[in-house]
């Protein structure tokens, strides 16, 4: 691999992260009181997206959309059959109850974020129009209409984010 590529590939994980750790300071600066700070965070956030974008599309990370779904479902396999599981044995051996808590949490969902993926790989030349509904807590994603409850967290449908 050339070091250019290597670059951009440490660019855009680099600025992706700061991009939601911005986002999540914000949150926080709003929360004790620190609006303008806030504001900031969001703004440095937004830049890095656009960052993170460039550096992305100047590697030829993105492709066609039958290509980034592929990628996408290959993904999100790899983190709830290979990564979640390994680092759940680490925490678990480390007796790190709030590590395993998230990473349960996280890989739960994946499973679900693959199934969604591969549905649409064999609907996507079908059309159809629906919705998809996002647990806020936990990642989970329902198609069609929200759950009464998140079979993963129980959280209400009232707090469901709809796409
Ligand atoms: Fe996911
Ligand atoms: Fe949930």
């Amino acid at each position: 691999m050339s070091k250019s590529l290597e670059g951009l590939q440490a660019s855009f994980a680099g600025e992706s992260q700061a991009n939601r750790k911005y986002l999540a300071f914000a949150e926080k600066a709003d929360k004790e009181g620190f609006p303008q700070a806030a504001k900031l965070f969001r703004a440095a956030a937004a830049a890095e997206t656009i960052h993170a974008m460039s550096h992305l599309r100047t590697m030829g990370g993105i492709k066609t959309t039958a290509e980034n779904l592929a990628e996408a479902a290959g993904g999100e396999h790899y983190e709830h059959t290979s990564m979640y599981p390994d680092f759940i044995k680490d925490a678990e051996a480390e007796g790190d109850k709030a590590a395993i808590h998230s990473f349960k949490k996280a890989m739960d969902a994946e499973a679900v974020h693959e199934k969604l993926y591969r549905e649409m790989i064999a609907d996507l030349q079908k059309g159809g129009t629906f919705d998809y509904y996002l647990c806020p807590v936990c990642g989970y994603i329902e198609k069609g209409s929200a759950p009464e409850k998140c079979p993963l967290c129980g959280t209400p449908k009232e707090r469901f984010e709809k796409f």
